[in-house]
């Protein structure tokens, strides 16, 4: 196995960070790293907003449903979408733009989730830990005003990032055999394999917890998707300037 690959492979999420910042220098190569992923037609439709003032941190901590890790955290980013490059680029051309729709969505969304995603593994491998904060969609119009987003700019994740305090156990993902299809899609497989990760994860959790808890994967998401979610997120996103057409 490649050195890289074990660093993938032992990626576990990390909440409690060691009083210790993070030098700059790392950091900027961390930027580099990111902004080395693939980019759709090379849009690049993206940005990062480093945070370090600590009442932003403890505003998106409220707002994210308190999520301690992001006052604690030595630094917190936030992962945007960002397509106000993009009109800007035919605004200095004083070309008509075509922005509207879920395509271009879609292409600043992936963007910036394969930025976010090559940043944390950079930093993994500097030996340090992050998790990332899907909880800031909670509340996009007060990030959004928090760290002054511009129209076309949409914050997708938050991370916070620091030396990990924490040693936590690998989470289980699904059997290879229902995420891996060969030709087409083996939907007999689904449940079988559904079946099988359900008695994988209820047996972790059950050690993780001393037998506090002992759900399966199945009825996690029956709880997660009992509710529909963050539906401002589309009148949101069209305030941005964007029209999902
Ligand atoms: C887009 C995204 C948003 C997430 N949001 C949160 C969050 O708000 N709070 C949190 O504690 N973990 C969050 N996570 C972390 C996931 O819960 C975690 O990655 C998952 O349970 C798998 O665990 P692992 O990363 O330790 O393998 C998020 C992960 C992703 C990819």
């Amino acid at each position: 196995m490649t050195d890289t690959t074990k660093l993938i492979q032992e990626h576990r999420s990390i909440r409690k960070f060691k009083d210790k910042s993070i030098d700059n220098e790392i950091l900027q190569n961390l930027f580099l790293s990111a902004q080395s992923a693939s980019s759709s037609h090379n849009v690049q439709a993206y940005s990062i907003i480093l945070v370090k003032d600590q009442e932003k941190k403890d505003s998106i901590s409220k707002l994210a449903g308190e999520q301690e890790w992001i006052k604690k955290c030595p630094v917190f980013l936030m992962f945007c979408a960002d397509l106000y490059k993009m009109k800007t680029a035919c605004e200095m051309n004083n070309a008509p733009y075509a922005l509207d729709g879920i395509e271009n969505l879609i292409v600043g969304i992936v963007d910036t989730a394969l930025v976010a995603q090559t940043f944390l593994i950079s930093a993994e491998s500097y030996g340090l830990g992050g998790v990332f904060i899907g909880g800031i969609r909670n509340d996009t119009a007060k990030v959004s005003e928090i760290l002054q987003l511009p129209e076309y700019v949409i914050p997708v994740a938050g991370m916070a990032l620091g030396y990990p305090d924490e040693n936590p156990w690998k989470k289980p993902r699904q059997p290879l055999d229902i995420v891996v299809h060969e030709d087409t899609y083996k939907i007999d497989k689904i449940v079988p394999g559904l079946t099988e990760y359900d008695r994988i994860t209820s047996e972790y959790y059950f050690k993780r917890t001393d037998g506090d808890k002992d759900k399966g994967w199945t009825q996690l998401m029956t709880e997660y998707l009992a509710d529909e979610r963050r539906l401002h997120l589309k009148q949101f996103i069209i305030e941005k300037g964007i029209k999902i057409i």
